[in-house]
């Protein structure tokens, strides 16, 4: 089921001039719910002009803060985003769900050297990443290299020469700027040569043990593959894509599949049987009949409505989550999942 609680804004602070953080305070009484590993995310559920809209964003603040802070960048036509980076109030109180998502750092008793490249936004979660990682052990290292348009645009940038002037010897910052040329800064995009230059040169002594990727896809990919070249091994590398999580306003794009599944749904240790268009996805399917399944994002990018198949077959419009072998098992996303079978039963309690 999934549960949200009502939070209050504790503090709004302006990041760039479109962007801001947003910060919850969490009572006693939530703080196991709320409880979180550094990189993953709430999902805020708010009410715009009447309609129920969620959103999903990563936490910045580190697991050893009392509160949750995320950042919010204004998408153009994105409904919450243009709210919150115009109308919330310190005070309000918003609907969020407990935290969530895969892309995580595990704090190790050894100590560790990692890096991480961020682009944009997608810095959110690496801020949090970052903290708990200097927190971890008095010999951690972190090295992040971090894309923007320019300085002003750049979300956190206080917050990161703190960690820089707090962490002298232990945070190393990289910042990349595609149109200002900055004092210490690369201009450009985090490319080919920004990428060597960190690894052949400027960081060519610090063995990594793991490196956290997030921002576009592009970006993600092009990086992915040069640390592949330079010999880091695919298990070492955790990205996630942070493309916005506002396309809900594009249509959907639908599998041109004909006909009708019977489904059933185990959710809560209730199981639910319905029929279902074969192409409507199995989320909509699943809401429409009144059935409390979890879900935020609805684009395939924030991994709340994952479901297993305990018998059929579904196919994925979108899939930008779930690895080969989670697929193997049987994880969809159910937001993506349309069935192709005559029979469909999927089990949200078995993920
Ligand atoms: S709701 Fe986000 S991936 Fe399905």
């Amino acid at each position: 089921m999934s549960d949200f609680y009502s939070l209050s804004i504790d503090k709004i602070s302006r990041l760039t001039p479109n962007s801001v953080a947003v910060s919850f305070c969490i009572p006693e009484e939530l703080q196991g719910e709320f409880a979180f590993e550094a990189g993953q995310y709430i999902t805020i559920k708010h009410h715009v002009n009447g309609e129920e809209i969620r959103r999903s964003y990563s936490i910045s603040s580190s697991p050893k803060d009392k509160q949750i802070t995320v950042g919010i960048k204004k998408v153009p036509e994105g409904r919450f985003s243009v709210y919150a980076n115009s109308s919330l109030n310190e005070g309000d109180q918003l609907e969020l769900m407990a935290p969530e998502g895969r892309f995580v750092y595990k704090p190790s008793v050894n100590p560790e050297n990692i890096c991480a490249f961020a682009a944009g936004s997608g810095i959110t979660p690496i801020m949090s990443i970052a903290k708990a990682v200097l927190d971890g052990h008095p010999e951690n290292t972190f090295v992040l290299v971090y894309g923007n348009q320019n300085k002003p645009e750049t979300m956190f940038y206080d917050e990161i020469l703190e960690l820089a002037n707090t962490y002298k010897d232990r945070f190393t910052v990289q910042f990349v700027y595609s149109r200002a040329h900055e004092d210490d800064s690369l201009f450009g995009r985090i490319d080919a040569s920004v990428i060597n230059f960190i690894l052949k040169n400027k960081c060519k002594d610090i063995s990594f043990k793991t490196f956290y990727l997030c921002g576009p896809e592009d970006m993600i990919t092009l990086t992915s593959e040069l640390l592949k070249t330079n010999g880091v091994s695919e298990d070492s590398i955790y990205f996630e894509l942070f493309t916005s999580s506002e396309n809900e306003d594009e249509d959907s794009k639908n599998i041109s599949l004909e006909g009708k599944t019977e489904l059933e749904v185990v959710l809560d240790d209730e199981v639910h049987s319905l029929i279902m268009d074969k192409n409507t996805t199995v989320l909509d399917a699943v809401l429409d009949e009144d059935i409390d399944a979890p879900y935020s994002c609805q684009g395939g990018v924030c991994s709340t409505c994952i479901a297993k198949v305990t018998e059929g077959e579904a196919k994925m419009d979108k899939n930008q989550i779930l690895t080969d072998s989670e697929i193997a098992e049987g994880l969809i996303l159910t937001c993506q999942a349309h069935p192709v079978t005559a029979t469909l039963k999927i089990d949200y309690d078995d993920v």
